[in-house]
């Protein structure tokens, strides 16, 4: 932000170094950690060094001081900065927090919803998630991988990569031929009634359920497997028309949580180039054969050389000749990599596969694939529900996403209603949505996603804690100031010298923005966003509570009006990158 001001600097060290008989060399410079005034700073021992090897007889730290010391006179008062002082071999230079925060403001505002957004990268990144089975459900225990690998997306995006968000259907196996046998045996010719997701659900219970009950059924099953490795014609048009009723029971649900993708993959897609791939390995000898009396496996430790376990042994092909899900998953990340140039392939999948996921990068490298390096597990935990609801969609006992959400937003409008009566309706049930999701998004990305996370109603909506509602009111708070205000802004006024110290915590956290939005990028973590959205809410309320903005005098109503603004563009940025939406009215 002061670019102009800090070359100003660096040239005058420049000159300050030749007089001095030093060479030329470029200035390291780094931003001094905030302490309620904003600077920066640049160290002296190199050149301290180089006087040293050049065979003066110096101290390099003492030497370093006194070259800051004479740097400092040599300055006197630079333009743009406040103060200047010489401290342990640094030159620190601070800015006028006033102009500081000026700036700050005019870029919040000059760049509005692109606030925070990096330059174009030229690198492309696959984010895999969600990941659903067809056939069954879509319940709770999808959720965190679903919010995750989307907040991620819109992260790394925003940071400037070209992000494919890509979905995995897991649409063939042993659960989708078990409810196509209870489908075509119990319900032949049935319509989806209803709820679409719980239809499905339903009868996938009740087909595990017979799968227990009924002997036979495992044979019956295996054959109708068998059929469709065969690719019986009428199997194969029963299995894409149910296949088509979860699908669009997925899309509702991406629907309602803002979420969307630019390439679906499909786990049947990927049985045949799978086989493939497994004949390639067993014929260069690194997998072996044990059919018809074993599977086909690659023994990574031992190819590797390995004495502990560390990779182990994967089974990439059962004994009878069908394709698991390793299978699958090898002959998948090939396609990426030969449909995208991609710099970096990820995958959002449950810390219980972080084995797997490293045999299956660790195959690929074997193989020989440059950019098997490039692979990378983004790994997250479970979510833990309150009264310890089981999440099997097995038993039957999974808490549906629908129900969720309904609940939430049931609960949110319950709130809403209470907080602001004088909203009409349709605008009340609208907050509530947003509240509702809101609520249930922010719990999933506010944890490190390698620890387990709890859900529960209570934290979720609270207005007054780390919670989404929290954040949002925030948002809607400094709308309504802007409100009142009139609606537009005032050009900025010079004339402010001192700011409050809640004004300068708020302007630091906006100006953080930036980057922290790249190293949560470079990280690949959300968390990151999650808390400075909490905190920038914070700081607003601190601000809103010490410092009056309608009623202070002019010069101060015109900065804190402004701050008010980017602020709320700040939260509302923040907000969308977690997938979560900023009401102007709650
Ligand atoms: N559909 C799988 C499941 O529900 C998850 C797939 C994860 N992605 C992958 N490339 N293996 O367990």
């Amino acid at each position: 932000m002061f670019e102009a001001e800090q070359i100003a600097v660096e040239k005058q060290i420049r000159t300050f170094f030749a007089q001095g008989g030093l060479s030329d060399f470029p200035l390291q410079w780094n931003s001094i950690p905030f302490s309620g005034q904003w600077g920066i700073t640049t160290s002296f021992f190199q050149a301290a060094a180089q006087e040293a090897r050049q065979g003066k007889k110096v101290s390099v730290p003492q030497r370093a001081q006194e070259l800051a010391e004479q740097a400092r006179d040599f300055l006197g008062q630079p333009a743009g900065f406040e103060r200047v002082e010489a401290v342990k071999g640094y030159l620190n230079l601070f800015y006028s927090s006033a102009e500081y925060a000026r700036r700050v403001i005019e870029t919040v505002l000059e760049k509005a919803q692109d606030y925070g957004r990096g330059d174009p990268k030229e690198m492309q990144v696959m984010v895999e998630f969600s990941q659903p089975n067809t056939h069954k459900t879509f319940h709770v225990g999808h959720l965190r991988n679903v919010i995750t690998g989307s907040a991620v997306s819109n992260i790394l995006e925003f940071a400037g990569y070209t992000v494919v968000r890509a979905n995995y259907i897991g649409d063939i196996g042993l659960h989708v031929m078990k409810w196509m046998w209870n489908y075509m045996k119990h319900h032949s010719g049935e319509q989806p009634a209803g709820d679409l997701q719980r239809w499905m659900g339903d009868l996938y219970t009740e087909a595990d359920r017979r799968f227990s009950d009924e002997p036979g059924f495992e044979l019956e099953v295996r054959q109708l497997f068998a059929r469709w490795d065969g690719h019986d014609p009428d199997l194969i048009a029963l299995w894409k028309k149910t296949r088509e009723w979860s699908l669009e029971g997925f899309a509702q649900i991406y629907d309602t949580l803002g979420v969307n993708f630019d390439r679906f993959y499909f786990e049947s897609e990927e049985e045949e180039p799978g086989k493939e791939l497994v004949n390639q390995l067993i014929e260069r000898h690194l997998a072996e054969d044990e059919r018809p009396d074993g599977p086909v496996i690659i023994r990574l430790d031992e190819i590797l050389g390995n004495q502990a376990d560390k990779y182990r042994v994967l089974v990439i092909l059962r004994s009878d000749g069908t394709s698991l899900y390793s299978t699958k998953d090898l002959a998948l990340a090939i396609r990426k990599f030969k449909e995208f140039p991609l710099s970096r392939s990820i995958y959002v999948i449950d810390v219980r596969q972080s084995l797997y996921m490293q045999q299956i990068f660790k195959t690929l490298e074997l193989m020989g694939y440059a950019w098997a390096k490039d692979l990378y597990h983004l790994a997250y935990e479970i979510v833990n529900l309150p009264g310890n609801v089981t999440m099997s969609s097995r038993e039957g006992t999974v808490v549906l996403l629908d129900d969720l959400i309904r609940e939430a937003c049931s609960r949110a409008l319950e709130i809403v209603r209470e907080k602001n009566p004088e909203l009409d309706p349709a605008a009340q049930e609208a907050v509530a949505r947003a509240v509702g999701i809101g609520a249930i998004k922010y719990p999933m990305l506010s944890r490190d996603n390698t620890k387990i996370t709890t859900f529960d109603w209570q934290t979720a909506l609270d207005f007054n804690g780390q919670a989404a509602p929290y954040i949002q009111y925030a948002h809607v708070r400094a709308n309504s100031i802007l409100r009142k205000a009139g609606g537009s802004l005032p050009p900025a006024d010079e004339s402010l010298g001192q700011l409050e110290p809640a004004e300068i915590a708020l302007v630091d956290l906006i100006a953080r923005l930036p980057r922290d939005i790249q190293r949560a990028a470079a990280t690949y973590r959300p968390l990151d966003i999650a808390t400075l959205a909490y905190d920038l809410a914070r700081a607003f309320n601190d601000f809103y509570n010490q410092c009056p903005v309608l009623l202070a005098e002019p010069a101060q109503r015109n900065f804190r009006l402004r701050l008010v603004a980017s602020a709320r563009q700040a939260l509302a940025n923040s907000l969308a990158l977690l997938g979560i939406a900023a009401p102007a009215a709650m």
